[in-house]
């Protein structure tokens, strides 16, 4: 009889998570950011390394906490948070839960001042984060993504999915309170199906993930 204790299931595993929004600055003063609170990012770091593992947290600007026994390296933009995700390899598995912005903006070096008329952004896509780890020769033996979807959330994931090159993604649907709130409703896409999850906390999405996470480890 085989007893696993889940204190320890992650030993000598490194995991790296992203986690919360990223500030694409205006101007100096100014930036587009989106509503990811970073909370479910945290938990499934937190979950990590209750479990073991050597969590490296890359987050953008949020006000949580750093979990206990997590290293976290603080990010601003997505091309910062890039660069840190590539930096913190090698990793056994990454979980990409960053709500990463899409676009950065061409930006002024002085506070842009209002006139006669309104300035106009120029907007260019910022790099996938996601799809770049999945590509890259130094690609975790796992790598989950996440899919904030308003609507058709399992036939955008799944597009996602394979689009990314990622093993499992994580779809949930945003178009009610989840961004910010403390429970998610999550659907988890593999190469062998579908799974729906009931709508839970997401401290116990975060565990049950982390479980799943081990075992494929
Ligand atoms: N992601 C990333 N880098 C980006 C954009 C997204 O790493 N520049 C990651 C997210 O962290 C998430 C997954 O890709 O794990 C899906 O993010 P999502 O915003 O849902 O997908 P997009 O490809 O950006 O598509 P869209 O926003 O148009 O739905
Ligand atoms: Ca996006």
């Amino acid at each position: 009889q085989t007893r696993f204790r889940v204190d320890q299931m992650l030993a000598n595993r490194h995991i790296l998570v992203t986690a919360g929004p990223t500030h694409e600055p205006i101007d100096p003063v100014r930036y587009i950011a989106n509503r990811s609170s970073g909370k479910q990012g945290y938990a499934i770091a937190a979950a990590l390394a209750e479990m073991g593992a050597k969590v490296t947290l890359v987050s953008g600007p949020v006000l949580a906490q750093t979990p206990p026994g997590v290293t976290r390296i603080d990010v601003e933009t997505a091309q910062e948070m890039a660069n840190a995700v590539a930096t913190a390899l090698p990793a056994d598995a990454a979980v990409m839960v960053a709500a990463v912005g899409d676009w950065r903006v061409e930006t002024a070096d002085q506070k842009l001042k209002k006139g006669d008329t309104s300035p106009t952004l120029q907007l260019s896509e910022n790099p996938d984060i996601l799809a770049l780890l999945a590509a890259s020769p130094h690609r975790p033996k796992l790598v989950v993504g996440f899919a904030a979807e308003t609507e058709r959330v399992i036939e955008h994931a799944t597009a996602k999915r394979l689009r990314k090159g990622a093993d499992w993604i994580v779809a949930n649907d945003v178009s009610g309170d989840v961004m910010g709130g403390a429970d998610n409703t999550v659907h988890l896409i593999t190469p062998d199906g579908i799974e729906d999850w009931a709508r839970m906390p997401k401290d116990q999405v975060a565990r049950k993930l982390a479980e799943r996470i081990a075992h494929a480890l």
